[in-house]
C-alpha cells in the first residue's frame, strides 16, 4: 500500500504528478491556511506531510500525527514548526534555503529602490489624478543611494546577495552578525561589520534578514526606531514578528524615522484597514520574496525531494535539526 501525504496547499502539476507515483496524497482545499483542528484530523495517519509558512506545525499537531516521518515546508523560514519537538520525536524536517535567495535579494533591492524613488508613492499619485499637484522642485523627491550607508542586519545567504547589488549601485555596505564572516568574504562584498548599535545609528537604509526566534521576537521597536536617522529607511523581507508593528506606525507618522518597505507583516494577510495602509511613506507587498515562476518550481522541487528522503528515513537536502 502506498505511504500517505498531506498537503496543506497545492503545487505545481509536476510536483503532484511525482508525488502521486509513490504516495496517496490529499491536498487541502478551502480556507488558507487550514484551520488547526482540520490539519490535527488530516494528518492522524499520514508518512509526510507538506506544509507553508502560515501553517502552524506545533507540538499539538505534531502529536496528533501517529506515523509522520517527514515535514518538508515550501519556504526558507521554518519559525512555523516545532523543529524541537520534530526531533525529539524523530521527524525530519526540510526546507528550502538557496533556490530562493536571489529572488528574496532582488526583492529586497526593489522595496529599497521603491522607497528610496517613491514609485509606489507615485504610482498612487497619478491614480489618484493628482499629477498636477508636484510639478515643484521640491515636491515629490526621493534620495539617491549612491554613497548612502545600506546596514544589513544577517549577512547571510540573502544578506550577502543583497550586499551584491548594494555595491554595483555604489553603496556602502554594514553589516551585523551575530558571528562576524571571513575576511576575505567581507571584502570581496565591500561590507563592514559594525555593532548591532552603529548599524542602527549610522545607516540611511536597514535591510533585516534574521529568522524570527526568542532573540529578535519584536527587535525593531521604538527605541531602536528612536536610535535610527530621521532620513533612514526600514526594509524587511524576513518575517514581521521582528518588528513592532504598532511602534513603527507611530515611528513613520511621526516621522521619527523616514519610510519602511516591508514584504513580511507580523499576523498575515493585513487587510485594507491596517494602519500602515494608511501610511504614505510605506511601500507594501503580500509576502512575496521567492514569488517568481523560476524560483517557486525549484521550491516545489526540493519540498518534494525533502519529503521523499524525509519518509525513507534520510536527512533532507536541506534539514533542520535532524
Ligand atoms: C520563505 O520562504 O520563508 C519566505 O518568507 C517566502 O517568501
Amino acid at each position: 500500500m502506498k505511504k500517505k501525504v498531506f498537503l496543506t496547499r497545492r503545487l505545481h502539476d509536476f510536483a503532484i504528478k511525482e508525488l502521486k507515483k509513490r504516495y496517496q496524497i490529499e491536498i487541502h482545499s478551502g480556507k488558507i491556511p487550514i484551520p488547526q483542528s482540520k490539519l490535527r484530523s488530516k494528518i492522524k495517519d499520514v508518512d509526510g506531510l507538506i506544509c507553508f509558512p502560515y501553517d502552524k506545525i506545533s507540538q499539538e499537531v505534531i502529536d496528533s500525527a501517529k506515523n509522520l516521518k517527514s515535514i518538508s515546508t515550501y519556504s526558507v523560514g521554518f519559525d512555523h514548526i516545532d523543529t524541537e519537538y520534530a526531533k525529539i520525536k524523530k521527524i525530519r524536517v526540510g526546507y528550502t534555503p538557496e533556490v530562493l535567495t536571489d529572488a528574496t535579494a532582488d526583492l529586497a533591492f526593489s522595496l529599497l529602490l521603491d522607497i528610496s524613488r517613491r514609485v509606489s508613492e507615485g504610482d498612487r499619485i497619478i491614480r489618484d489624478g493628482k499629477w498636477r499637484e508636484i510639478y515643484g522642485a521640491f515636491d515629490y523627491v526621493g534620495v539617491d543611494l549612491q554613497g548612502k550607508t545600506l546596514g544589513i542586519l544577517g549577512l547571510g545567504r540573502i544578506g550577502s546577495t543583497l550586499a551584491k547589488r548594494a555595491k554595483a549601485f555604489d553603496m556602502k555596505i554594514t553589516y551585523h552578525n551575530r558571528k562576524r564572516i571571513s575576511k576575505t568574504k567581507e571584502k570581496s562584498l565591500n561590507a563592514k561589520y559594525v555593532s548591532f548599535e552603529k548599524l542602527i545609528s549610522d545607516s540611511d537604509f536597514i535591510s533585516i534578514h534574521v529568522p524570527h526566534t526568542k532573540e529578535t521576537d519584536q527587535l525593531f521597536d521604538m527605541k531602536i526606531f528612536k536610535k535610527m536617522k530621521e532620513s533612514a529607511f526600514l526594509i524587511n523581507t524576513s518575517r514581521g514578528k521582528v518588528v513592532n508593528e504598532k511602534d513603527l506606525v507611530v515611528a513613520l507618522k511621526k516621522k521619527i524615522i523616514s519610510g519602511a518597505a516591508l514584504d513580511v507583516f507580523e499576523f498575515e494577510p493585513i487587510n485594507k484597514n491596517h494602519p500602515l495602509v494608511k501610511l504614505p511613506n510605506i511601500v507594501l507587498a503580500p509576502h512575496i520574496g521567492s514569488s517568481t515562476k523560476e524560483t517557486r518550481m525549484k521550491m516545489a522541487e526540493i519540498t518534494v525531494k525533502n519529503l521523499d528522503l524525509g519518509i525513507k528515513g534520510k536527512k533532507p537536502i536541506y534539514s533542520v535539526g535532524y
